[in-house]
């Protein structure tokens, strides 16, 4: 109950959250247990072999939901990414690197601290996983499109559809994020700060491949990679009625 009472009140908090400052960093010679989210263990692989619980899950979601939506389809500006429907592993590990530090996020930080243990990011990620794909959820739809389409899917069937996947599916098994229908944004931010090396915890190969593109080919590849759609996993057209 308590943990309830203290998501709801992050929860009214979030949206004045998300243009916060970068995560502190602990400087030199500080001992971790001064910041304590960067001596977390390595949740990622207990957390991966628990069984996750999608009913837990979703109530979990209440903490998320102000930033990532009701849907899990992030936000059209793609300040907040897109979670329904990606892999397990990926979502457990993003989590995971955002509690510990790894991977710095300060907008979401606190509501990731809050979570208890491994089994509520298996639940969390059990819960989204299982949950549609709303189509054209932040497509590049500049007048240009057409070309940075065309040039984007050149340069990734060349160096990333091998670990992404032909569809940008991803893989499930390997952890691969699936880029599919992904905020061109949220794509483009995460690609330039990968290469420019402000993400930190991510695949070396992917980060020594991605180190020489230049800007405008990452916007290409964003562009390609938001257009992408997987038939199986793209929610029905509009019902009537929408649970909220
Ligand atoms: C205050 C807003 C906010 C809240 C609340 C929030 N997040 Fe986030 N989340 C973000 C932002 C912003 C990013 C992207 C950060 C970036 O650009 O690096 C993100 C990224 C993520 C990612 C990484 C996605 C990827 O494709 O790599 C996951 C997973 C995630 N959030 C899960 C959650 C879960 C689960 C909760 C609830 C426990 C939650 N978030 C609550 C703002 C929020
Ligand atoms: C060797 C396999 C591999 C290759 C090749 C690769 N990637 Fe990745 N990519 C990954 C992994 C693994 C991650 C997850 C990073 C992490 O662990 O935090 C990732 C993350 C990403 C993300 C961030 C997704 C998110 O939701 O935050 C984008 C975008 C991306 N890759 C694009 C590309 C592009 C474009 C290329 C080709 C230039 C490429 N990748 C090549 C393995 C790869």
């Amino acid at each position: 109950m308590k943990k309830l009472v203290l998501a709801l009140s992050l929860a009214l908090q979030a949206t004045a959250l998300v243009h916060a400052d970068p995560s502190p960093v602990r400087p030199e010679g500080v001992p971790v247990k001064d910041y304590p989210w960067q001596a977390l263990p390595g949740e990622t692989n207990e957390a991966l072999e628990r069984k996750g619980d999608r009913k837990r899950g979703e109530r979990l979601y209440a903490l998320c939901r102000s930033c990532h939506m009701a849907s899990a389809g992030g936000s059209p500006d793609g300040d907040i990414p897109r979670l329904a429907g990606q892999h397990r592993s990926v979502l457990i590990k993003q989590m995971a690197d955002i509690r510990s530090g790894v991977r710095h996020n300060s907008t979401m930080y606190p509501f990731a601290a809050v979570l208890a243990d491994p089994q509520d990011l298996a639940d969390l990620a059990a819960y989204l996983e299982g949950l549609c794909i709303q189509a054209g959820n932040g497509r590049y739809d500049a007048a240009d499109a057409e070309q940075q389409v065309t040039a984007g899917r050149a340069l990734y069937d060349r160096t990333c559809s091998a670990c992404h996947g032909p569809s940008g599916e991803g893989s499930r098994h390997k952890g691969y994020p699936m880029l599919a229908g992904q905020h061109h944004r949220y794509l483009l931010r995460q690609m330039t700060e990968i290469r420019d090396g402000r993400r930190s915890g991510v695949n070396r190969e992917m980060v020594g491949i991605i180190g020489s593109y230049s800007d405008d080919e990452l916007l290409a590849v964003a562009a390609y990679q938001s257009s992408l759609e997987l038939p199986g996993k793209a929610c029905a057209a509009k019902r009537p009625s929408r649970k909220k």
